[in-house]
């Protein structure tokens, strides 16, 4: 029986962090090996918000840090199948194929674009407003059954049952209707207590950051404002500190003590702050230390260059049956057959 499948990705917009880890990335590492897997690049969405050729340039620096970092968070190369967007040309056949699945109003109710267009200061372009039609094409392009995503990609992935329905439902059953997975912190807070960490609002923890980079930011961070001092009762809830010491100290006792003086106003936010720069270090050391295994010259390279080989076979296929399904191949098929049969028109 072969196994069902999982399909995940980024964008190559730069390093992955904290969020990421605990919003998809630990999923994606759990589910590694019972499914069978891919992990895609997805430099095409990049372009709905970034497409200027110094965007496009730094591409593959991008793609560089994406695939270290996840490899370096315990994704397998053995298991995983990387692979580019835009190197596979069926994908974005497909995407033609499935813009006629989806209504426009439908995505202009899809609240992240409008989210993403505001954060990168441009306007709604085309392409962004099919951001999660691309998306779609990307999770039925290997007829993915499970998609780990952030809290952010939930409406995309539901977008993508949509189509996968409808086309079934039209044309006959071409595609597994995927399911969305999301990680214990959904979404993580930024260090300055913004909603989200994001590389863009400059408030995040990357897996490649130094312990001392780490430890500086923790100190950094923004915790209860009402608190001037140590002896002053302090607040847990909502208190980025402790989200963070619930989402990466895995010592509980240790996690619970600190709550209890804190509420007490038994203990200062250097104390807190410290632990908890101990224990994410704790956690990204061995990230740090198959980082350096996988740096090698030619890697990353060498990944994506099999990796989009042997998915763009597969998409090919993929593309064929929906072609056939819809009919498509016929009518093709048909001018060939008649073309040759009637081929002294053009002297041959
Ligand atoms: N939209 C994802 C992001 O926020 C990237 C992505 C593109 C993706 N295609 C995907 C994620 C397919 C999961 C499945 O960066």
């Amino acid at each position: 029986m072969a196994r069902p499948r999982m399909l995940t990705g980024d964008r190559p917009t730069g390093q992955l962090h904290l969020g990421h880890y605990v919003g998809t990335l630990k999923n994606r590492i759990k589910h590694q090996h019972n499914y069978e897997s891919f992990f895609l690049v997805a430099d095409l969405h990049m372009l709905t918000t970034r497409n200027r050729p110094e965007d496009i340039q730094g591409t593959f620096e991008n793609a560089r840090h994406l695939v270290l970092d996840a490899l370096a968070a315990g994704i397998e190369p053995e298991a995983v199948t990387f692979y580019l967007q835009s190197a596979v040309h069926e994908i974005h056949e497909m995407y033609t194929l499935l813009q006629n699945m989806v209504t426009v109003s439908r995505l202009e109710r899809v609240p992240s674009l409008k989210d993403m267009a505001r954060e990168a200061n441009v306007k709604m372009s085309y392409g962004l407003l099919g951001y999660p039609v691309l998306q779609a094409a990307d999770i039925l392009c290997v007829r993915s059954n499970l998609v780990p995503v952030g809290k952010d990609n939930l409406a995309h992935v539901e977008i993508a049952r949509e189509i996968a329905r409808r086309f079934n439902g039209t044309y006959g059953n071409v595609f597994p209707i995927p399911e969305s997975v999301v990680g214990d912190v959904p979404m993580l807070v930024g260090l300055d207590g913004q909603e989200k960490m994001s590389k863009s609002l400059n408030n995040a923890i990357f897996l490649a950051d130094s312990p001392e980079v780490v430890a500086r930011k923790v100190m950094d961070m923004v915790t209860d404002p009402n608190r001037t001092r140590a002896d002053v009762p302090g607040t847990v809830e909502g208190n980025p500190v402790f989200i963070y010491h619930d989402a990466f100290n895995p010592n509980l006792a240790e996690v619970e003590d600190l709550k209890t003086r804190y509420r007490a106003g038994k203990v200062g936010d250097v104390e807190v702050k410290q632990k908890l720069a101990v224990a994410i270090n704790n956690m990204l050391n061995p990230i740090r230390e198959r980082r350096s295994l996988y740096e090698t010259p030619g890697l990353v390279e060498q990944i994506l260059y099999e990796g989009t080989k042997k998915v763009r076979a597969e998409v090919k296929q993929t593309l064929f049956d929906m072609q056939q399904a819809m009919g498509l191949t016929g009518v093709w098929n048909h001018i060939e057959r008649k073309a040759t049969l009637h081929s002294a028109f053009f002297g041959g």
